[in-house]
């Protein structure tokens, strides 16, 4: 990959800066931020039927960067793409819609693996307190994928969705689709009825790897803007057009019907039915240029090549660290089942507080981050209470992962 580096505007004005938070946030190109700023300052207006130029323009700019997202993933239309406020609000507005239309109802089962983000975990939680559904989680195999058997056991007859991650936020790994849709094909009876719904979160797949949402037999996709590069408050959630055409939305509003009259209203159609209100114009603004940006410097097969390098080479530096230093997942870049292990590791080092250790970095000039990463249920299953996480994107280079090991190398001689 040609060195994008200097791209990223955000190391010019911080040179020491050795950022490994990017499963957090991710750094803006300056093709983003500048996008933004002249969208601003000459393009912006209010979409949804303003007949002047400005609106169209927007509109047109809104529509453009759903058909670059809806490419990105390998969907059939931008009409599959609904823009929320972040990967957590896209998986409220499914849970809440799937429970309105009907399709969730008491006794219903949401099987999730361990290992899911809260965004992916919680929604659900509150509809088994609204609406009486089972919320269950399948474990993990020793490679930390989804253990088939488990799933197998758990997939029972009023089984109704299945959601999970493709690559935890924690792990590096997650679900592998393809197996959960043979495991489906082979276990699944046809008098239990319809199979279930199956949902990805993408959130850590898409900075990193294809998700390619018809191939691996997907209803539903969900993922965050700013991971991507993009701006933060825009997340995606992309749905199958015949299921998303059925689906009741559980919010409303303006920009988002056909008609209200004193009496009541009909929703719209797509893409609108889920975007009440004004939606985030710059953030749709920024992905377009984020999605565009990422296929200018060779899309994912560059970025998987450059990533594979750094991941091995990670790997090896954790591997001689093995006696103090415990990764929490694989420690091969690819895995017996074939899948790519992605530049997230989290970790904990003997004998020192993951904050702790957080904060040694932190005085170093390097960005990492300790806790439970938001996927709490994943921690108490390990039985550890946080981990510290060093994560990677496009823009990460080998001398950021060396300064990453000579601090962690200080961290661990220093005396607790
Ligand atoms: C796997 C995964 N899913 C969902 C989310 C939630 O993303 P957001 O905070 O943008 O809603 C995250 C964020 O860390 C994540 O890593």
């Amino acid at each position: 990959m040609t060195d994008i580096r200097s791209d990223f505007p955000i190391f010019e004005s911080h040179p020491d800066l050795v950022y490994l938070d990017s499963a957090s946030t991710a750094q803006k190109p300056a093709a983003v931020i500048d996008a933004v700023a002249e969208y601003l300052e000459r393009g912006y207006a209010n979409i949804h039927r303003g007949s002047y130029e400005l609106s169209e323009l927007s509109e047109s700019l809104y529509k453009e960067s759903k058909i670059a997202v809806a490419r990105l993933i390998g969907a059939e239309s931008h009409y599959e793409i609904a823009y929320s406020n972040n990967a957590t609000g896209a998986f409220n507005l499914l849970a809440g819609s799937m429970a309105r239309s009907g399709w969730l109802k008491t006794g219903d089962r949401v099987l999730l693996s361990i290992v899911e983000h809260h965004a992916n975990v919680v929604p659900w939680m509150m509809l088994r307190e609204s609406l009486g559904i089972e919320v269950e989680f399948v474990g993990l195999n020793a490679d930390y994928e989804l253990d088939m058997a488990d799933f197998v056991a758990k997939l029972t007859p009023n089984t109704k969705v299945v959601s999970f991650t493709w690559c935890s936020n924690v792990t590096g790994v997650g679900v592998n689709f393809p197996e959960v849709n043979d495991a489906i094909g082979k276990y699944w009876q046809a008098e239990w009825g319809k199979p279930p719904y199956r949902i990805m979160d993408a959130s850590q797949l898409v900075p990193h790897g294809p998700v390619d949402v018809v191939a691996n037999g997907l209803d539903f996709a969900v993922f965050t803007g700013h991971k991507m590069w993009a701006d933060p408050g825009i997340g995606i959630l992309w749905g199958k057009k015949e299921l998303l055409k059925s689906m009741e939305p559980c919010i409303g509003g303006g920009g988002a019907i056909n008609f209200v009259h004193t009496d009541g209203y009909e929703v719209s159609g797509l893409p609108y039915r889920f975007e009440p209100g004004t939606p985030n114009l710059t953030g749709a603004v920024s992905l377009l240029t984020a999605v565009e940006y990422f296929e200018s410097v060779g899309g994912y097969p560059e970025v998987a090549e450059t990533e594979r390098e750094l991941v091995e080479y990670a790997l090896e530096e954790f591997a001689e660290r093995s006696e103090t230093v415990t990764l929490v997942g694989p420690t091969v870049a690819v895995l017996p089942s074939g899948a790519i292990r992605a530049g997230v590791f989290s970790f904990t080092v003997e004998g020192k507080h993951v904050t702790d250790v957080a904060d040694a970095f932190a005085a170093e000039d390097v960005c990492v981050r300790a806790g439970h990463h938001c996927a709490e249920p994943f921690h108490i299953r390990q039985e550890i209470s946080g981990t510290v996480r060093m994560s990677i994107s496009m823009y990460t280079t080998q001398d950021d992962l060396e300064k990453f090991f000579e601090v962690l190398d200080d961290i661990v001689r220093k005396p607790r």
